[in-house]
This record gives structure tokens, sequence and C-alpha cells, in this order.
């Protein structure tokens, strides 16, 4: 494995009117996370093995006659790393390798790097919680209308899909769904209309090209007909947090005392005691209702034809 080079840029054409659009607006760039040789077939491959099992998420999706979709949930079994990539390459298969920094200390160096890269180029711009995880989905795979509590950033390796990044407002994407998200109630997509397409900033992602969004920007993924490995990254800021802290405690709220509308900018004195209230929500461990239960329904399986078998 080749350690990055120190001198290398990960974004390879940066310009200096980027720092301005970081966050804020839908921003497309090119990386060198191939070059460093640690998102390969066959490294991707050995982080499928080592990884826990409790950060290896597996999604396949089937689809009705009436147009109805069901998700069932997966696990490795026995099956080798580069079986899977192959299982995924011939199935409809979503592969998610969550945390990869936390249990393979390379891609700790890597993620740090990459984000004090950012920060350095970014006057202000101080992250933390950053979080690295590798996907690998099938041909044609889709990943739903949806949207993210945290900086998203989505990092293509090899295989190519289309990136559909919607406006943040709220006939997108309402505060409540905010709140749901933020509260662990839903696992479920959004709701999507087709006409929101006319409104979505629509990008082809190929391999060594990168994306960033606004937070909370509603976004979903189609991939062309080729298994994709991407890289996502997740990152946290003070802002990010406040805006968290606001909407999450107008949640508690609503479902509490059941005020209404609180406001959700994310800086000024409101944010204090929602924060708390935030706080003190979690602590009772109320959120665990909410969760969604995920059993396992299938297993990889190389020697299957559609790469996987019912459990
Ligand atoms: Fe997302």
């Amino acid at each position: 494995m080749n350690a990055i080079s120190t001198t290398k840029d990960v974004i390879s054409n940066w310009q200096p009117h980027h720092e301005m659009l970081f966050g804020r607006h839908t921003i497309k760039l090119n990386h060198t996370l191939i070059e460093t040789g640690m998102f390969t077939r066959e490294a991707v491959a050995k982080l499928i093995e080592r990884s826990p099992a409790e950060e290896l998420g597996l999604v396949s999706r089937t689809y009705g006659e009436d147009g109805s979709q069901t998700r069932s949930f997966g696990e490795l079994g026995n099956a080798s790393g580069m079986d899977a990539i192959d299982a995924i390459e011939r199935g409809k298969i979503w592969m998610n390798i969550r945390r990869v920094m936390d249990w393979a200390p390379e891609y700790r160096t890597l993620l740090d790097r990459i984000f004090g890269e950012f920060e350095s180029r970014i006057p202000g711009l101080k992250t933390n919680k950053h979080n690295l995880g590798v996907l690998v989905s099938s041909p044609n795979a889709r990943v739903f209308y949806h949207a993210d509590i945290q900086g998203q950033s989505l990092w293509q390796i090899s295989g190519s899909k289309r990136v559909f990044v919607y406006p943040t407002t709220d006939l997108f994407v309402s505060p409540q769904n905010i709140e749901k998200i933020l509260l662990r109630e839903t696992d479920e997509d959004m709701a999507f209309k087709p006409w929101y397409d006319e409104f979505a900033t629509v990008m082809d992602l190929n391999p060594g090209e990168m994306t960033t969004w606004p937070l909370y920007a509603p976004h979903r993924v189609d991939n062309h007909d080729s298994l994709n490995i991407s890289v996502t990254m997740e990152h946290w800021t003070k802002p990010i947090w406040n805006s968290y802290a606001a909407h999450y405690g107008n949640g508690v709220f609503r479902r509490t005392i059941g005020f209404g509308h609180g406001s959700t900018k994310d800086s000024g004195l409101h944010i204090y005691p929602k924060a708390a209230a935030a706080f003190v929500w979690k602590k009772v461990g109320k959120q665990t209702v909410g969760d969604v239960e995920k059993k396992r329904a299938f297993r990889i399986d190389a020697n299957s034809p559609s790469g996987l078998v019912n459990i």
C-alpha cells in the first residue's frame, strides 16, 4: 500500500472561490484518492475482511410488480472480501463499510490529512468528528431521496453514478422531516415527487471526482451500469452542531409540550435551552423508541447467481 505523498493535494483543482462555496453550494472537484492505492478492489476487499461485523452494512432492495419495494439487510457470512465485491457486481446490493478510521488507523491518518487540507484552504473552518466510510454498490443500484444530519461529501473511486442534489427550502425538506431524522424516528426514505428533479443539481460522478453539498440538502443517487466504489466522508462544525441542537430541541419540544414553530437559526441564545433539551432527551433514553430494528435477511454467497442467499 502506498502512503499518500505528503506534497500532493487531495483536491487537485481547488480555486480560491471554493472557500466561499464549501458547505453552502453543491460543488464538484477533482481528487487524488485513487493514487493512494487505499481504495483499489484489493484494498477494499481487505477492509471488508477487517471490518467489525457491526460496521459492515449490507442492504438489498427488491421491487414488486406494483412498483412497491422491499429493503432487506444482509451479512457477509464466510464470504471473502473479493467474493463479496464480485457478488455486489452481479447483484442489487449496497455495502457500507462504516467508520473505517476507527479500526484501520492508516485511514484515520488519511482522513485527518484531508480535513487538514480543507481547513488550511478555508479561513475559519474548524471541523471535527470526521467519519470515513467505503461504499461498494451494484451496477444500477439506487439510493433514494434522503437528507443527512452532518456535513457530507462523496468521493468516486471506480464506476460512475448520477447524483441529484435538491434545494434546502422547506418545499424539499421540511423542518419536521429534519427533526424526524435527527430524533432517529425514521429509517424511511423521504417522500419524493418526480417534479423535484426540475430543481435538482444533477451531475455524473466519475472516478477521481468528488462532490459536497449544503447541510440537509436532500439527495439521491443512481449508479450507472458499473460496479461502484465510492468513499463517503462526514464532518461536523460548530454551526452544524448548533443547527442540529436547534432542530433536535424543536423536535423534542414539539413532541413533549407541543409547541410548533421554533427557530432553527443556527446561532443566537435560543440554541442553548434547545441543546440542553437535546442532551436531556438523549440521556433519558427515549431516543431508542424510534430506532428501527434491522433483521438480517440474506447472506453473501459467491455461488449464487444473484450473489446472495436468503437466511
Ligand atoms: Fe446521503
